[in-house]
């Protein structure tokens, strides 16, 4: 459930992506009608300005924004980490396809606790992912621990509030149809039906933005993306 907090929903959560790993990059497309993919560009270009260092991707899942980092942040490294052995092992498979040789690592471990030394990244990404953490602000402080002075920290994350006329639209759409296509497509009730109330009760942008400024970020910006539905955040960790 949504109103988990710290070990429940790290299980929760744990249980509910490790069921729909093998559908959830068809999810992805199926419900952002493919445009995925271009928010994860966006984010991979944003994430990479001024780059000096290699880049991280917390919550990786199957490893989309680690890939489009690898493809931008050349010739610097790219490491992503999840929770989750089912996710990594899709992400690990994607990263391996093709003949050229590849900057990418994936591995399990904790966003809440990275096994990395402190100031290791020049940029550190989460993408649909912060509303998933036990715990979102130490899950920010990790991310800021492990980022180098004068580096990155990026979140591209769906957020409550598309604005203007289409916003009864988008609601029903989201919290009506995306659920109904979940539980087709993975034959899992409760996965698709998570994702709209754990956006409802996620922070607003501007709350989002004070909470990068307060785990140490500074010039901490964010735009909207998708009529407001997805925004991305990010800031940059003081020299
Ligand atoms: C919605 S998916 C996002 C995956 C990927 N970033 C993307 O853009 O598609 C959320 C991911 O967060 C991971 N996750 C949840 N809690 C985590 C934690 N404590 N540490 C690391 N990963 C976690 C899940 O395993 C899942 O892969």
């Amino acid at each position: 459930m949504v109103e988990l907090k710290g070990e429940e929903k790290r299980r929760y959560v744990g249980d509910m992506f490790s069921r729909i790993a093998g559908r959830y990059d068809l999810m992805n497309a199926l419900m952002t009608f493919g445009m995925d993919r271009r928010w994860r560009r966006q984010a991979a270009r944003r994430a990479t300005e001024g780059l000096r260092g290699p880049v991280l991707d917390v919550a990786t899942g199957t490893g989309d924004l680690a890939l489009e980092l690898e493809r931008m942040a050349a010739p610097a490294e790219v490491v992503g980490v999840d929770l989750l052995d089912p996710m990594i092992s899709r992400a690990a498979r994607k990263g391996a396809r093709g003949s050229r040789p590849r900057r990418l690592t994936f591995m399990v471990g904790d966003a809440l606790s990275l096994p990395f030394p402190d100031g290791s990244f020049g940029c550190v990404t989460s993408a649909f992912s912060l509303r998933n953490m036990p715990d979102l602000e130490l899950a920010l402080r990790e991310m800021v621990r492990v980022t180098r002075p004068g580096g990155r920290v990026l979140s591209l994350e769906t957020m409550p509030g598309t604005k203007g006329v289409l916003r009864p639209l988008a609601g029903f759409y989201f919290r009506r149809i995306v659920p109904i296509v979940g539980a087709v497509v993975t034959l899992d009730v409760a996965a698709y039906s998570y994702l709209p109330r754990s956006v409802d009760r996620f922070l607003s942008p501007d709350a989002l933005s004070r909470l990068f400024t307060a785990v140490g970020l500074e010039e901490t910006r964010h735009q909207p993306m998708a009529l407001g539905a997805v925004h991305l955040h990010w800031g940059d960790k003081p020299l």
